[in-house]
């Protein structure tokens, strides 16, 4: 983490202790790597242009009037995250990611003389990703079939809470965002989950495992994010959420070697979350859905990928 204070020089670091396995580590890092193609696509393909200024201008428009301190939860490249403009609104910026070198990119975003503002907290905010990750680690090399292994994995989701990132203590902010988050908090996982369990036998069907905990454990932590984002923002904040669960549709969906764990992000994620949100906060403006392609458009041909659609929410406390 030297590297970052070097780089960037004026930036405050703090990375909590706990260590996540490199090769779930690098999944997130994979997937930020991925979306920092994009970049170059934001202005050259209509559809991603939408989204582009779309996520800038709701989260802009959140913050109309405030001032002081703004918490930016999962920043990731900040490609569509109006950066540079909340560090000069605000005076402190503070953002969490689990990835490093995405925060990399995001820093090279700013204009020099912002980067004292900038808080970078390098940490896994569901605070659970480390055990899930041990236990996978454990599973794979206990079990020989998928079916074995998917067992096994229902029987520790159960155990696995996600956690309260400790380090704020009682700091609260005037501005909370979390843009693009909710989902990605049990879709990487997930996904790293799928990845490292390909080499195992489908002799035993996986999809006779019963999948209910799955489902309970992606809840939660969406859940945990929603109320987690509620306890940072102080009484006068106003929290900005995106999700992209809503109207889930796949344009042409990947093989998967355990498709069952593949379908974590159905609408009812997304109303529980809402759910959670409407009992914590007074949602203040809600934006109109737009699309977003993580993969190449529709109309490139032998496009594969995923198009969700997006919608924003801004909430007061
Ligand atoms: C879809 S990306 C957001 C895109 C980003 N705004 C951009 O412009 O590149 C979601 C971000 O949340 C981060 N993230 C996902 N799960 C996380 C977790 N458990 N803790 C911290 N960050 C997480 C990812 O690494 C990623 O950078």
């Amino acid at each position: 983490m030297m590297r970052l204070t070097d780089s960037y020089p004026g930036v405050t670091v703090i990375m909590p202790d706990e260590q996540i396995l490199p090769g779930l580590k690098s999944h997130y890092e994979e997937s930020n790597d991925k979306l920092a193609t994009h970049r170059e696509r934001y202005s050259k393909i209509a559809e991603d242009k939408v989204h582009f200024e779309r996520s800038h201008s709701n989260i802009l428009k959140g913050a109309t009037g405030l001032k002081g301190s703004a918490l930016i939860v999962g920043i990731g490249n900040a490609t569509d995250i109006p950066f540079n403009e909340l560090a000069k609104q605000f005076d402190k910026v503070t953002v969490v990611e689990i990835d490093p070198k995405s925060i990399g990119r995001a820093l090279r975003s700013l204009d020099k003389d912002l980067l004292k503002k900038i808080t970078v907290v390098v940490a896994d905010l569901t605070g659970c990703m480390a055990s899930l990750a041990k236990e996978v680690e454990l599973l794979k090399n206990s079990t020989q079939t998928a079916g074995a292994f998917l067992k096994g994995l229902m029987m520790t989701l159960p155990t696995l809470k996600p956690k309260t990132l400790a380090v704020f203590g009682e700091q609260q902010f005037d501005y909370v965002v979390s843009h693009l988050v909710l989902t990605q908090l049990g879709t990487i996982p997930l996904e790293w989950v799928v990845q490292a369990t390909k080499h195992l036998s489908s002799t035993e069907p996986a999809s006779e495992v019963p999948t209910a905990p799955l489902l309970t454990f992606v809840r939660e932590l969406q859940c945990q994010h929603i109320r987690d984002l509620h306890s940072w923002a102080k009484i006068s904040a106003k929290v900005y959420v995106a999700d992209t669960c809503a109207n889930y549709a796949c344009i042409r969906p990947e093989p998967q070697a355990l498709p069952i764990l593949y379908e974590t992000s159905p609408s009812t994620v997304a109303s529980a979350v809402h759910d959670t949100a409407n009992h914590l906060f007074k949602l203040k403006e809600t934006s109109r859905p737009w699309a977003y392609y993580n993969c190449p458009p529709a109309h490139e041909s032998g496009a594969r990928g995923t198009a969700y659609s997006v919608q924003g929410y801004l909430y007061e406390r």
